[in-house]
């Protein structure tokens, strides 16, 4: 399939990239660099910078390049940064999938899989997660990417050909198995990165928001799915997308480790001590929230294979002992402290 992929130069879009071209798809890419890197683009993909709104380039992409699908991941994703500035988080994810959509619609492109997000069910009142659990965000940046789910159900109710799936992610984490991919954000507000780089001394300390939830250890938990598995998922529901299907997926192990086991976890994989401070509960942090992944496994045969916290760590150590300062030199990681 010809795979037009926005976000490929990011996180999970260049893992997403590195795999479908694996898989034998032709990729292309654009990404408007805000967040991502021209060094994390698979050499074997085009690279087109382009931002969302650019609907013209877009339209005219989509139809040169004869693409089937889009897969979706450019946003803005820091729920912090959407609480301050919420007109930057609706104008880019949620203008921005308008743009693209618009693009797909003129170009006669019909199938979209889009990086959803399990912020879109807000603080649910039962965990495990499931896909009809009540979706009430807390946050600009959930409400952007639910209102990009809910544009998605009533395009698609229009245009009975077209199909997408919408795929919650929980917490992505590691990095690509072989070495060659990485996970850079800047600044760094996910938890895997900020331990290890607290391990090379890049970061002060791990702040620890809350230690007194009614959790074994009185950390949150998490589920935490790696960016591997979750690409394979990604390729699957491509694969089985029908005309006129609009489908919805939990993208998560299926079970949470606390923050303090993840800490934990990260002293036994790089073998140092990890600097911790402990500070007051965030607003709007529940104290468990994980996936239930069962839809999917059912209807795709999905399960995540790496579903061990060490072994989800050392895949991202790997990376970042090889890289430690991301895809650019230096790192400014000591300001994002306390995020
Ligand atoms: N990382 C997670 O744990 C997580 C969890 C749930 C959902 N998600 C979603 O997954 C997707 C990818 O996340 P990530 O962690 O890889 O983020 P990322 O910031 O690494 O990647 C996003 C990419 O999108 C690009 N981009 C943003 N706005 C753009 C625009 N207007 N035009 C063109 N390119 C643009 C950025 O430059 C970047 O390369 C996002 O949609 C995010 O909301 C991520």
């Amino acid at each position: 399939m010809n795979v037009l992929v926005p976000g490929g130069a990011g996180y999970i879009g260049s893992h997403a990239v590195k795999q479908l071209i694996e898989a034998g798809h032709r990729v292309v890419v654009v990404d408007n660099l805000c967040r991502g890197h021209g060094q994390a683009v698979h050499p074997k993909a085009a690279f087109h910078e382009v931002d969302l709104a650019d609907t013209p380039a877009l339209t005219a992409l989509l139809r040169e390049q004869a693409i089937d699908c889009v897969m979706h991941f450019a946003a803005l994703a820091y729920v912090g940064e959407s609480v301050t500035d919420p007109l930057g988080y609706y104008h880019n994810n949620t203008a921005g999938a308008i743009s693209l959509l618009r693009a797909m619609d003129a170009a006669g492109v019909r199938r979209m899989v889009f990086s959803s997000t399990c912020a879109t069910y807000g603080e649910p009142e039962q965990t495990p997660i499931v896909e009809t659990t009540p979706q009430r965000p807390i946050n600009p940046y959930g409400w952007s990417k639910w209102c990009v789910e809910r544009i998605l159900q009533d395009y698609q109710a229009a245009n009975r050909d077209f199909s997408f799936a919408a795929l919650r992610y929980f917490n992505v984490a590691g990095c690509a198995a072989d070495g060659s991919l990485g996970e850079d954000h800047e600044p760094e507000t996910h938890l895997v990165p900020r331990v290890l780089l607290a391990a090379l001394g890049q970061l002060e300390k791990v702040t620890v928001f809350g230690a007194d939830y009614a959790t074994p250890d009185g950390t949150c938990i998490r589920d935490y799915v790696h960016v591997d598995d979750l690409c394979k998922a990604h390729i699957a529901v491509m694969d089985a997308l029908r005309p006129g299907e609009a489908r919805f997926y939990n993208l998560g192990i299926g079970k949470g480790y606390s923050v303090q086991e993840v800490i934990d976890a990260a002293g036994r994989v790089t073998g140092a001590a990890i600097p911790v401070g402990y500070g007051p509960r965030r607003p709007g942090d529940p104290a468990v929230l994980f996936a239930d992944a069962a839809k999917i496994r059912r209807e795709l045969g999905w399960q995540a294979r790496w579903t061990d916290i060490d072994t989800i760590v050392a895949t991202a150590w790997n990376w970042f002992r090889n890289h430690p300062h991301g895809y650019r030199q230096p790192r400014n990681i000591k300001s994002a402290a306390g995020r």
